[in-house]
């Protein structure tokens, strides 16, 4: 599949345009549980509900896995992002054991039902190693070692080094039973298995309003109702929370490269690093018509979205990187972009939509982990509209303060208050002139900001540069051709279409 700009979105989309769906909702419909947003998490609920024999419907903006599932290196792993020591720190050590508990559970579930549904998606066990450069030295590293054991992992181990050939990372963690897959091959088995199990799931449906109570309403796009007797919003950052959520989680670009390497050339396995941003690095197999290869799948060079618009230079740091310690590379395919929605305590929010009904439910803050954490919100939330108990529900709880993070949420909201500053300031260039083709920019128009493209031809399109879910000023994206809002990551393309929350509405036209 490709973006507007023609380029590939990722190494796994080539998949997402053959899923049997059941296409657009040509009528109102009513379900047990509508699903609004079809990537891990929402296919994963999706999933489990249909398994309990509840009704479901799935709405979907674009494609399935066509969001932030489509653009992940999916790595499934239980050795926390945010590590343990920190963990500890935040949420205690039953905290940080329940996240290991937790993450280890998805990984295992997700087995389970690969092997129940016979998912052919290129899942593998294997270890992950987590290296620390150099000048860093070992003690963060046995500081995690130390939590990892508290927190029930008692089989990660230190090793001298990770198993790759012609790059020494040292001294390093070894957590075993980590596993890899293809996400979008994932979510086809899931799809026909929800379709199977009675539920439907609708693509190019765009849910323009969403509202709890006795039934949830959901509006489409199209002007469709779907009644429902609960609502999960798994759209990746939630579009139907204005507020709540938002301060306590910020938006990140991350970027990755492919490179083809030689077959068996690098031992297959996950590696991380501790820089921030960190580094992460799988293997994927591939085949075409010279034979078989593997894709060296490396990521990291995060910045939050909307913050800078220097993609080349980052793709170029992750190819320096990567050559530096994988002398194998023979050339890189592929490069893309996605976001991680960073949570100011290192761990999702999954559970009920603060300051809503009750039959209101959001997953988001994968926090890096997106797989395992989608994975959770699968179980945690199918458990909650059951009417089950379930031991992960206090500390993945939307509501939660967490008092220690009080650092991380004045540090995002302040970075988030100085975006405002542009709502005041000159625009990025003077006239409609210096905006080039196939480039965009901002320029102040008396009291307005207008977001200004103009397209391969020449012909210019204009709408308004302020964000229409709290008012940012958005950011011109030269390498996606998208308007990147920098206060809590909502997008949109070039025409000023959202693609990505928490905006739910495109930008409206300059001189609306
Ligand atoms: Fe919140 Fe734009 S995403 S103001």
């Amino acid at each position: 599949m490709k973006n507007e700009s023609g380029k590939t979105i990722s190494i796994w989309m080539e998949t997402a345009e053959k899923f049997p769906t059941d296409g657009k909702l040509l009528a109102d419909a009513h379900a047990d549980v509508c699903i609004v947003g079809a990537g891990i998490a929402g296919m994963t609920t999706a999933y489990l509900l249909a398994r309990e024999g509840k009704r479901v419907v799935v709405l979907e903006n674009g494609v399935v896995g066509g969001g932030m599932t489509g653009r992940t290196t999916a790595h499934l792993f239980n050795a926390m992002d945010d590590r343990f020591y920190e963990l500890e720190r935040l949420h205690g050590e039953k905290g940080a054991r329940m996240a290991a508990e937790s993450h280890t559970a998805a990984i295992d579930r997700i087995e389970a039902i690969i092997r129940a549904e016979h998912i052919d998606c290129d899942f593998e066990r294997l270890d992950g190693y987590l290296f620390a450069p150099p000048e860093e030295g070992q003690h963060d590293l046995e500081k995690e070692l130390d939590a990892a054991h508290r927190a029930g992992l008692i089989d990660v181990e230190h090793v001298q080094r990770a198993p790759l050939q012609g790059f020494d990372t040292g001294r390093c963690l070894r957590f075993p039973r980590q596993a890899q897959f293809h996400p979008l091959k994932y979510l086809a088995g899931l799809t026909k298995a929800v379709r199977r199990d009675g539920g439907k799931v609708y693509t190019r449906m765009h849910a323009t309003d969403i509202e709890g109570g006795h039934p949830a309403r959901i509006k489409t796009s199209d002007g469709y109702l779907v009644t429902a007797d609960a609502v999960v919003v798994a759209t990746n950052t939630p579009v139907n929370n204005l507020f709540a959520i938002h301060t306590k989680q910020a938006a990140y670009l991350s970027y990755v490269i492919g490179a083809r390497v030689p077959s068996g050339s690098v031992n297959k396995a996950l590696y991380w690093d501790t820089l921030d941003p960190y580094h992460y690095v799988r293997l994927q197999h591939m085949q075409d018509d010279h034979g078989a290869y593997d894709m060296l799948i490396v990521g990291g060079e995060d910045h939050k979205t909307g913050q800078a618009d220097d993609a080349d230079v980052r793709f170029a740091a992750l190819e320096q990187w990567a050559r530096v310690r994988f002398p194998m590379i023979e050339n890189i395919q592929m490069q893309w972009s996605g976001q991680v929605m960073e949570p100011i305590d290192g761990l999702a929010f999954i559970g009920h939509n603060p300051l809503d009904q009750p039959n209101v439910y959001v997953a988001t803050g994968d926090s890096g982990q997106g797989m395992t954490h989608g994975t959770i919100a699968g179980i945690l939330l199918t458990d909650l509209i059951m009417g089950r108990e379930n031991a992960w529900q206090t500390l993945y709880d939307p509501a939660r303060i967490t008092l220690l993070a009080l650092p991380e949420f004045l540090h995002h909201n302040l970075n988030v208050a100085a975006q405002y500053t542009d709502l005041v300031s000159g625009g990025d260039v003077q006239s409609t002139q210096e905006v080039i083709a196939g480039e965009g920019a901002v320029i102040r128009r008396g009291l307005k900001k207008v977001a200004v493209y103009r397209d391969d031809e020449g012909a210019l399109h204009e709408c308004s540069a302020v964000c229409v879910h709290l008012g940012g000023i958005v950011s011109w994206n030269s390498k996606e051709k998208t308007w990147d809002c920098p206060c809590h990551g909502s997008r949109f393309n070039a025409y000023g279409k959202v693609f990505q929350g928490p905006a739910n509405r495109d930008l409206p036209q300059a001189d609306s």
